[in-house]
């Protein structure tokens, strides 16, 4: 896969977990990025030792907060092209249990948040004429598990929205593809499983019966970004260790 100095990336929730290995994954292949998190990215800032990654705080669902962060980065770096959808939140909560508060944060962070933030950065992608947007999904998706009804549904509208916008931008030369990761080994996936529990679990449902991590992730989200996968568009790619076959 070519490198691509030239190509600049937001990646949202930068500060830790996925978002933080793909924000450096993108950095060590030569990309440009600017993460977007409220929360401090002083970590990866430091572990990407390069000013071609700019952190910016904003709140992915605050509309304000979202346009100016995407005016930043196109001005600090001359342009925009890659925006990876990946923060998010996913709370296992069981179904009479959650509260319409609850429902609404999910669905707010999880599928208003891509909207605005893709929303915002289309004019810069459309401009380019060329772009890939890649919203982290979910194998729940396709396996819909219990206790995560909220989440599901999130994932799965985020899901819709990447196959019609697909269809709305693919004129421009932009694509919009969605990455569905398992159960993978993050501090907030440990912390919401409760010990090793769900992490063995998930294993024994895999093909490949292994925690998945963060890194295992990387090589499908070059892959979408690469310059020659134009015409890979409007599909959720499932990298679960073989959970979901489908
Ligand atoms: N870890 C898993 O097992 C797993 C599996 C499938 C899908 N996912 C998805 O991958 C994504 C990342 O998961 P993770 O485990 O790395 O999570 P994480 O909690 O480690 O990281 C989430 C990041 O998003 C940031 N964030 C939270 N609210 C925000 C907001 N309003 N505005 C901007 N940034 C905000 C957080 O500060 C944090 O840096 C999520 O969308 C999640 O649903 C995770």
């Amino acid at each position: 896969m070519s490198e691509r100095i030239d190509r600049v990336a937001v990646v949202t929730g930068a500060a830790r977990g996925l978002g933080q290995e793909f924000a450096l994954a993108l950095v060590a292949h030569g990309y440009a990025v600017a993460g977007l998190d409220v929360a401090d990215q002083d970590e990866t800032a430091r572990r990407a030792g390069t000013d071609r990654f700019v952190p910016l705080t904003a709140d992915v669902t605050d509309p304000d907060a979202v346009n100016a962060a995407i005016g930043k980065a196109a001005a600090r770096f001359g342009g925009l092209h890659i925006v990876v959808n990946n923060a998010g939140v996913y709370p296992p909560i069981p179904f009479e249990d959650t509260t319409p508060e609850d429902w609404r944060r999910i669905m707010r962070l999880n599928l208003e948040g891509p909207f605005l933030v893709t929303r915002a950065a289309l004019p810069h992608l459309r401009a380019a004429g060329w772009g890939r947007i890649v919203n982290i999904v979910s194998a729940v998706v396709f396996l819909g598990p219990p206790e995560l009804v909220a989440y599901t549904a999130s994932k799965a509208g985020l899901v819709g929205l990447t196959r019609a916008l697909a269809s709305e931008v693919g004129v421009d030369g932009i694509t919009v593809n969605a990455i569905a990761p398992g159960l993978t080994r993050t501090a907030t996936a440990a912390g919401s499983t409760g010990a090793d529990g769900g992490f063995a679990r998930v294993r024994a449902l895999q093909a490949i019966p292994v925690t998945e991590t963060p890194a295992d992730l990387v090589s499908t989200l070059l892959y979408v970004c690469d310059e020659g996968s134009g015409f890979l568009t409007g599909q959720t790619i499932n990298v679960d260790g073989g959970s979901a076959r489908h």
